[in-house]
């Protein structure tokens, strides 16, 4: 512990210890501050509360910096797998050969999932969204496996666990969109990289089998890697409380993928293209967007853009830029809302309100573009999403236990009616 805070309440003084992290960044710690004063603190939306200490990702929100275990995203983006960054969250360290080897036979076998699962798919309205569906059927693939209901955070057995969830989660996403589609579901292919697994589960037709395209595959992988985790965002958030109260990581995973779902959090790569698609439609001046993202009394916002932690660029979203110019460039294509989106981000960067409000574009500015331009289907945006984050839910899940974190449990300050008795409804106005 280092330098000693004091607080005054009511003349008093009281004093907390504080702590600094690896990086430099600094906290006071409170957590008995209710048992010496009676007070306890106010911070809707915990824009300045820290939940934990941890190992796993570093964000400088100032500076634009993301780094999983101490690996900056530039580099992993560029010259990593997925699933090795996935072994990296997990475990710590990069995996050697023989590691990287057998962690990829892990998932290999768990790609399948039980044929009672399957017939879950069949029962479900075309138009159920797959986010939906993927958060019922994560609780439900544990139904299936009982020996991962009291999952220890340690040993071969959490490796297995962890491997079958992050392989189940791309099969259960793929027959997610293909039971939406109307489409038979394709059984996974164990001779397929992950990503390549994935296309061809979700493209494959019986009788035109999925070709994986390179370019395809590494843009997939590079998005499924700037996704695979973010530090104590919304929805790792909620899946460290769930699994605070000891709920299994299955169910801790499903809602973390329910939070996700909402267009503020990873919903809004989705709210982005139907953005650009909306200006592209009207026809009106980028301007009119700009001045009703900035009108109060409108609710528009530009989706894609701020940030509560990046008060500069959001890396992910300048690689990701980047990325989508190669792959149109690779695939001779072109993209009208590519266009409008850069011209958008031109427009904000000259704008003081965003300025003022360091207002950039997030992760989800760029991404749901680079998914267009490969062929993910718009409502299959959120869900590669999801199968990015898991390594990260997985490894927070992992953490807050061998933490021994307690229950989350915040306090409040109530302001409704005080004491007052129940009248008989003869005697109410
Ligand atoms: C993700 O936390 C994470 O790490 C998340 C994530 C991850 O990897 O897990 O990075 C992924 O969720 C990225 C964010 C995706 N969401 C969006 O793009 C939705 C649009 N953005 C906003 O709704 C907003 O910026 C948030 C939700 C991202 C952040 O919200 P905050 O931190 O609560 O900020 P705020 O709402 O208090 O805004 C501060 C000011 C306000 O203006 P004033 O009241 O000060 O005048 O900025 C304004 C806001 O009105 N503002 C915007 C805006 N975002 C904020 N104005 C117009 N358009 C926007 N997009």
């Amino acid at each position: 512990m280092d330098e000693i805070a004091t607080i005054t309440i009511d003349g008093k003084s009281y004093n907390f210890e504080t702590f600094v992290g690896t990086e430099g960044e600094r906290c006071i710690d409170i957590q008995h501050l209710r048992d010496v004063t009676g007070c306890i603190t106010l911070d809707p939306g915990f824009g300045s509360t820290g939940s934990c200490l941890s190992n796993i990702t570093f964000v400088d929100g100032a500076n634009g910096i993301l780094r999983y275990r101490g690996y900056p995203i530039e580099e992993l983006a560029e010259r990593a797998s997925f699933v090795e960054v996935a072994y990296l969250i997990l475990y710590g360290e990069l995996p050697n050969r023989t590691q990287l080897l057998n962690f990829r036979n892990q998932i290999r076998v768990h790609a399948p999932i039980h044929t009672n699962l399957e017939h879950h798919f069949s029962g479900l309205p075309h138009t159920a969204p797959p986010m939906a569906i993927l958060s019922a059927m994560l609780n439900l693939v544990s139904c299936f496996h009982p020996e991962v209901l009291e999952v220890p955070t340690t040993g071969e057995e959490f490796g297995q666990t962890a491997s079958l969830l992050l392989s189940k989660v791309r099969t259960v996403a793929a027959f997610a969109y293909r039971t939406a589609s109307g489409k038979p579901i394709n059984q996974p292919n164990p001779n397929l990289t992950y990503c390549g697994n994935f296309l061809h589960m979700m493209f494959s037709d019986p009788y035109v089998e999925y070709k994986v395209s390179p370019i395809i595959d590494k843009a997939i992988n590079l998005f499924l890697i700037l996704h695979a985790d973010h530090e104590q965002n919304c929805s790792t958030t909620t899946v460290r409380v769930v699994g605070s109260s000891r709920a299994n990581l299955f169910s801790s995973v499903a809602a973390g993928v329910s939070a996700l779902m909402g267009p503020l959090h990873g919903g809004a790569n989705v709210a982005v293209i139907e953005m650009l698609q909306d200006i592209k439609r009207s026809g009106k001046p980028l301007q009119y967007y700009i001045d009703r993202a900035k009108d109060k009394k409108d609710e528009f916002r530009l989706m894609g853009f701020g940030h509560r932690v990046y008060k500069n660029f959001d890396p992910r979203a300048r690689i990701l830029k980047k990325h989508v110019d190669e792959v149109l460039g690779a695939l001779n294509l072109k993209d009208e809302l590519l266009d409008i989106a850069k011209e958008l981000e031109e427009h904000t960067l000259k704008d003081q309100y965003f300025i003022e409000r360091n207002l950039y574009p997030n992760v989800d500015f760029y991404s749901g573009l680079l998914l267009r331009v490969i062929g993910i289907p718009l409502n299959m945006y959120t869900v590669l999403f999801a199968i990015g984050r898991m390594p990260g839910w997985i490894s927070h899940w992992k953490e807050m236990h061998d933490h021994q974190q307690r229950i989350s449990r915040p306090r409040q300050i109530y302001t409704g009616p005080i004491l007052r008795h129940f009248q008989q409804i003869s005697d109410r106005l």
